[in-house]
């Protein structure tokens, strides 16, 4: 397929006139998206989701004429055939815990489509998008109507209890965890039990959905590994194409291997992501391809459904802290952002503190917390971690409010603190990548100095499975052992 038939009308700048081969939104997708609008985060200006461009074929708008990324607004509203059964029923108090009356009505959709019926009893697309883990807050997420969305169904992955306290009787090996932390109630929620293995899903379900909504035909990306993975597969269960810029060597094989696999074009570039980045920007301006990356705002709806799906495993209590790895700074904003849309709906209480943990030869957003975010940093990134090996985040001023308004923390640990958390994850039972052993690691840091009280309940994000980047972190050399196939042989070694 040439890339000049991507569906989209390039930005400012572009060449000639795209060979449009696919159909412009029609008026029930423009209707639909009537009231959601982008706000710039810098300058607050305001602009329509959907901009006609010169030709009657869109112009996605991924910044504000000033440079400022964008924000999704839009109204919220409970569907119409919504009865509360019990309001009173479903105002209780809690140790831990008051959860607004306000909330209820939504409580109760979220609830009741949890509900359904489980994935593999689905036998037509009926109730797919109520079991995924991203859909089922859709009046949350993107207005879209329900045959455009592309879903696999992603979410609904596990939250492990695994401290001190709360981790029971058949959680020996988790509890290790709990007891690396010092925490007394903390869970860990598994992003890498996604399809693609990573938390991207959740923002991917729904940047391919906006795609397919804006008629493109080509999707692209710029990434460590896990954003171009799940861009390929979401990409090719929707029949586009995609392309993806990756760092070349700075790739672990497992993502590399999985985006050749799903059949995207895979581009190296002789530089690091942030290379990569500046240029996919570039590139989707002027081609008239739709951009995947975070900066996308609403790659970042979909990513709040982390949040959503964590309140409410845990029956709607907030947590007091929330830990997670940060690179792009995507994910930082889009939880926070559940957290504070959350909060103000009545689905929960209070606001739980973000901690959001960078590793130390790729921390900007350490940097610039520690100096009161008096100025915006960069570095040349540095980290075992490839997936936060990042040096000049995109989302910084959307996570910047996240950590303001939360009364949140910025930590930064060393690669020798990653490797260690991950052999405590990974001995565990549960196993992550390294980027998301950065979570485990900041929690330890953070209770050491006394920041989260071993009292408090924290919720620790793994942001991907140990399964793409399994050689980080192993001894060279290091496969097994390797015996005749006899008794004796192996007496030998067990004992
Ligand atoms: N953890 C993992 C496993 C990641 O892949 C990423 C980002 C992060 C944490 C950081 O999240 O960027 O939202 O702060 N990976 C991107 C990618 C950059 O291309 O896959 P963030």
């Amino acid at each position: 397929m040439a890339i000049n038939s991507t569906g989209l009308q390039p930005g400012q700048g572009a060449g000639e006139e795209n060979n449009h081969a696919h159909s412009t939104p029609t008026s029930d997708v423009i209707e639909a998206l009537a009231s959601t609008t982008l706000r710039c985060v810098e300058c607050l200006t305001l602009y329509p989701a959907i901009e006609a461009g010169q030709t009657s074929h869109p112009t996605p708008r991924y910044r504000c004429d000033c440079g400022g990324v964008l924000d999704v607004e839009t109204p919220f509203h409970l569907p119409n055939q919504l009865e509360l059964r019990a309001q009173d029923e479903l105002f209780f108090d809690s140790e831990t815990d008051t959860i607004p009356s306000a909330g209820a009505p939504w409580r109760q959709l979220f609830d009741e489509r949890a509900s359904g019926p489980p994935i593999w009893a689905i036998s037509t697309d009926e109730h797919l998008i109520d079991s995924s883990g991203v859909w089922r807050y859709r009046e949350l997420i993107l207005p879209a109507s329900e045959k455009y969305i592309i879903t696999r169904p992603e979410g609904n992955t596990a939250l492990y209890p695994v401290g001190r306290e709360n981790c029971g009787p058949g959680r020996i090996g988790h509890r290790q965890i709990g007891l690396y932390a010092g925490l007394d109630r903390f869970f860990l929620k598994h992003e890498g039990e996604n399809p693609t293995g990573s938390f991207k899903d959740r923002g991917m379900t729904v940047g391919v959905t906006m795609a397919n909504l804006m008629g493109a035909k080509a999707v692209a990306c710029a990434s460590t590994g896990n954003t171009s993975a799940s861009l390929a597969s979401y990409a090719a269960q929707a029949g586009m194409r995609g392309i993806v810029f990756l760092p070349a060597g700075n790739v672990a094989g497992g993502k590399l291997a999985q985006t050749l696999a799903y059949g995207a074009t895979t581009v190296q570039i002789e530089g690091d992501f942030d290379d990569a980045m500046r240029l996919v920007e570039q590139v989707c301006n002027e081609l008239g391809i739709y951009l995947l990356n975070s900066l996308n705002p609403f790659r970042v709806e979909g990513q709040k459904a982390i949040g959503f799906e964590m309140l409410q495993q845990l029956d709607w209590q907030a947590p007091d802290w929330l830990v997670l790895p940060a690179g792009n700074l995507g994910n930082t904003s889009a939880i926070g952002k559940a957290f504070r849309q959350a909060y103000q709906l009545g689905l929960i209480g209070h606001m739980p503190r973000v901690a959001s943990i960078q590793a130390e030869g790729a921390n900007p957003f350490y940097r610039s917390f520690m100096g009161n975010f008096a100025q915006r940093s960069s570095v040349q990134a540095e980290t075992i971690a490839s997936a936060i090996k990042i040096g000049n985040p995109v989302s910084y001023t959307r996570a910047r409010r996240v950590i303001e308004e939360s009364d949140g923390i910025v930590a930064s640990v060393s690669d020798e603190q990653i490797l260690a958390a991950k052999a405590i994850i990974d001995r565990s039972g549960i196993g992550c990548e390294p980027a998301s052993a950065a979570t485990l690691a900041g929690v330890r840091k953070l209770v050491e100095r006394g920041i989260i009280k071993s009292d408090e309940r924290v919720v620790g994000v793994l942001t991907g499975t140990l399964l793409k980047d399994s050689k980080t972190g192993m001894q060279q050399g290091d496969s097994g052992i390797v015996v005749k196939p006899t008794i004796d042989a192996v007496r030998s070694v067990l004992e």
